[in-house]
């Protein structure tokens, strides 16, 4: 059994677990969170106003992509669900101080899209090495144009990435593969895989390499990253790939660049300013040129990223809700425990992060005769969790003197 309790009403409720999942999240994501115990119910679309309330006020786990916001005031003190999971990359449509503050843990999956990000980043190197999309436009405008002037293979040519994370390291094996020659600049160390050789400035990357890609994340270091100083260090004829954000390059230097014929080609997935959906109009200055494949945000989207992306947060959700991992929450304390020995309670505690309160939390379960065998406790500048493995024991007298504590945010105990 469960109980849940917050702060400001001590009547343990024991929820019929539910897991509403908006905006077609995955399927696969149901096998993990019924796994769980939780109930599954969909709604189509994102939530908003009234729909939503109800959906937070119903849910014990809320499964959003990036349409449905959270603001501040959709968060309330030991009420709503226990965890939100984001079901995509980002969690900017969430308030995560208001959700860390309201004891309410939120995940989401980073990084399961970046092979779909390094396979399309592989194919546009091919594509605009062999001028692929000009010859197609060429030809759908009925001419047949089957000079091999300007086209080549990518085996023996250099691919120079920028940032060599999750994406920049696939990119990097799989361009091996075709027989490509990798170098690569990122500010941390980076151990190199297969022959990738690192470079000790982004300079030198763009001096070397025949295509340059681009894998940093957006950060006030990486703003304007590439500019016409940096376009003009790159080789004659070399081509640029963005798939990263599109804060990281100055596409009017860049489209002159290509006016001029300096850069050969680019391929460009992301833009400064993004229009918000299909209704909307698009402009990035780019349109027209030779040699530039524009897609519209599209790295990361394909079904195999969406169904990772659905396993991944589930398991999550699922692992909160049953052992209160907090592993890789986006808000809540880092906070891991295997799952309990038979017969022990596990009581999972967030509060507010001021002195004395495990003191509080001992001196009440040994005044029970309560045993403490397992304990983990993690703190950020605002808010601590910690999950206690104790003996069992009797009665409501524990929880309802750990609710009753001033500095308890939310309390779950599995018995
Ligand atoms: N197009 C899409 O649909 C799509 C999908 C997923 C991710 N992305 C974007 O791709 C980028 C990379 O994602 P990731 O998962 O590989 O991130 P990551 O955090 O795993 O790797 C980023 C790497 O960049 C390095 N870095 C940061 N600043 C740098 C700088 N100034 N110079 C050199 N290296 C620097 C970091 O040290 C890190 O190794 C991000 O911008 C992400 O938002 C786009």
């Amino acid at each position: 059994m469960e109980r849940i309790v917050g702060r400001l009403s001590y009547i343990p409720r024991v929820r019929a677990p539910l897991a509403v999942l908006a905006e077609n999240i995955h399927p696969v994501a149901d096998r993990a969170l019924e796994e769980a115990g939780l109930e599954i119910e969909r709604v189509p679309g994102a939530l908003s106003g009234k729909e939503l309330r109800a959906a937070l006020d119903r849910a014990t786990v809320l499964g959003i992509r990036s349409k449905t916001e959270l603001a501040t005031g959709d968060f309330h003190l030991g009420k709503g669900p226990e965890a939100v999971g984001c079901f995509c990359i980002g969690t900017n449509q969430v308030d995560l101080v208001g959700a860390s503050l309201s004891g309410v843990a939120v995940f989401n999956s980073p990084f399961s899209n970046t092979r779909s990000v390094a396979e399309l980043t592989l194919a546009e190197v091919v594509a605009l090495t062999r001028r692929l999309f000009e010859k197609s436009a060429q030809l759908h405008a009925g001419v047949w144009d089957k000079s091999a002037k300007d086209a080549h293979e990518v085996r023996g040519r250099t691919l120079g990435l920028v940032g060599d994370g999750h994406i920049g390291s696939q990119v990097s094996v799989l361009a091996e593969a075709m027989g490509m020659r990798v170098i690569f600049h990122d500010i941390a160390r980076r151990m190199p895989l297969g022959n990738a050789q690192s470079r000790p400035n982004l300079a030198a990357v763009l001096r070397e390499a025949d295509v340059v890609t681009i894998h940093v994340p957006a950060t006030a270091m990486t703003a304007g990253l590439i500019g016409v100083a940096e376009l003009r260090l790159m080789r004659p004829g070399a081509m640029l790939v963005n798939n990263a954000r599109g804060s990281v390059i100055d596409y009017a230097a860049l489209a002159a660049a290509l006016r001029s014929g300096h850069i050969g080609g680019a391929a460009l997935d992301v833009f400064p300013e993004e229009p918000a959906g299909a209704s909307k109009a698009f402009k990035c200055g780019l349109e027209g040129l030779a040699n530039v494949i524009l897609s519209p945000h599209i790295g990361g989207s394909t079904e195999e990223a969406q169904e990772a992306i659905a396993v991944e947060v589930s398991e999550k959700l699922a692992g909160y809700l049953q052992r209160g991992s907090t592993a890789t929450s986006v808000n809540l304390p880092e906070v891991d425990l295997p799952t309990p020995r038979e017969g022990q309670v596990r009581i999972m505690h967030v509060h507010r992060n001021v002195p004395g309160v495990l003191g509080k939390m001992h001196t009440l379960l040994a005044g029970g005769g309560v045993n403490i065998n397992a304990e983990y406790l993690q703190s950020n500048e605002r808010i601590s969790y910690v999950i206690l493995d104790v003996d069992a024991f009797k009665g409501e007298a524990i929880p309802a003197g750990l609710a009753a504590m001033p500095e308890t945010i939310r309390l779950r105990i599995r018995r």
